[in-house]
């Protein structure tokens, strides 16, 4: 089983010699291995049963190393990496071919990041090689925010998990690419889309495909609940039936239990439901309920991203009842 722990030189022995180990992010906790060592890629995928045409994210602290990874960055990439990092937000840059092929899943860029999180920052700085890391969940599943949360569902295949407390951002970071020199958004995610449209002007946004997906948080079905989720529509109520749940924004729904219910921001703050959309999804689905109704976010900031989130973790609303 996992040890759970806060010694950054421990992660960083198993780091160095070939394991590997859970990370802390703002975002959400990552799946760690050597970026430049093909045996730890490996293993990552092996642990996350994650299909090899998926590729990871490299992160690093400085630009100067990413610098070291790519083979440009063009203007508008480094405007906003040096707006925005250490921060949630990954950049589709030209490979080195230092960078394995499959990280990248054979693809000519590589997703790089500079994680905002100090324990992560300071193991990044120790390490002479990057870390490639993908959520730390079960591939499909949805992301941990917390140590334990990588504990409960990867920890009899990692050996240590490096503890930052909770993730302060909870939603994956946003990734944007710059094909043929046009900014796009192929993820939502912690960084709003409002913050790098100031900072580069507009950007095209093309986060929907099921099949071949340029980024597979692209995937229709991704971030699910094991339980059925139904996202509603802005303003409908649950039909109160059966052993339901609800994941409501800042007042519980009438007609479902309290104990069944979970407040993403009572005060309707965005940046707090980000923070704690995955920890509740996680909390009802080991509920005895049979059904989760979520209710959609405001179209703003972080509520794009979390909406995303929750259309991908959704099946479509049932014609029958799932009750009969
Ligand atoms: O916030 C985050 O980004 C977290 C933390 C741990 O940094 N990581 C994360 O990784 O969410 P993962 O593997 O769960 O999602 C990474 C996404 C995938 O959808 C993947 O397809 C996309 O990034 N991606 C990675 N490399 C890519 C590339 N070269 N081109 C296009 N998409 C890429
Ligand atoms: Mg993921």
């Amino acid at each position: 089983m996992a040890q759970i722990g806060t010694d950054r030189k421990k992660a960083k022995e198993f780091l160095e010699s070939g394991n590997v180990v859970g990370i802390p992010t703002e975002t959400v906790y990552g799946l760690a291995g050597n970026a430049l060592d093909t045996n730890a890629i490996l293993r990552i995928f092996q642990v996350k049963n994650r299909p090899s045409f998926d590729p990871l994210i490299v992160h690093t602290d400085s630009i100067d190393k990413v610098s070291q990874f790519v083979t440009d960055i063009p203007n508008p990439a480094r405007k906003l990496a040096e707006a925005f990092w250490p921060g949630p937000l990954t950049l589709l840059l030209p490979k080195q071919s230092l960078i394995p092929d499959l990280v990248t899943s054979g693809l000519s860029s590589v997703a790089v990041r500079i994680p905002n999180h100090p324990l992560t920052l300071d193991l990044l700085r120790s390490l002479n090689f990057p870390l490639a890391a993908p959520s730390a969940n079960p591939f499909g599943y949805i992301s941990p925010t917390t140590a334990q949360h990588v504990a409960d569902q990867l920890g009899d295949q990692v050996p240590y998990i490096l503890d930052g407390g909770p993730a302060g951002v909870g939603i994956e970071s946003t990734i944007v690419g710059f094909e043929n020199n046009v900014p796009t958004v192929f993820r939502l995610g912690g960084m709003a889309l409002d913050q790098i449209e100031a900072v580069i002007g507009s950007v095209s946004v093309r986060t929907h495909s099921t099949s071949n997906p340029q980024a597979p948080g692209m995937l229709s079905s991704h971030y699910a609940p094991r339980k059925p989720l139904v996202l509603l529509s802005p303003g409908e109520s649950p039909q109160p039936a059966g052993r339901i749940g609800a994941l409501a924004f800042r007042e519980p729904f009438g007609g479902i239990p309290a104990s069944n219910q979970r407040i993403l921001s009572p005060t309707g703050d965005l940046n707090e439901a980000a923070k704690n959309l995955f920890a509740y999804l996680r909390e009802l689905d080991t509920l005895p309920i049979d059904l989760i109704y979520a209710e959609p976010l405001p179209n703003a900031g972080l509520g794009f991203a979390m909406n995303d989130r929750l259309r991908r973790a959704s099946v479509p609303a049932p014609t029958t009842s799932p009750f009969q």
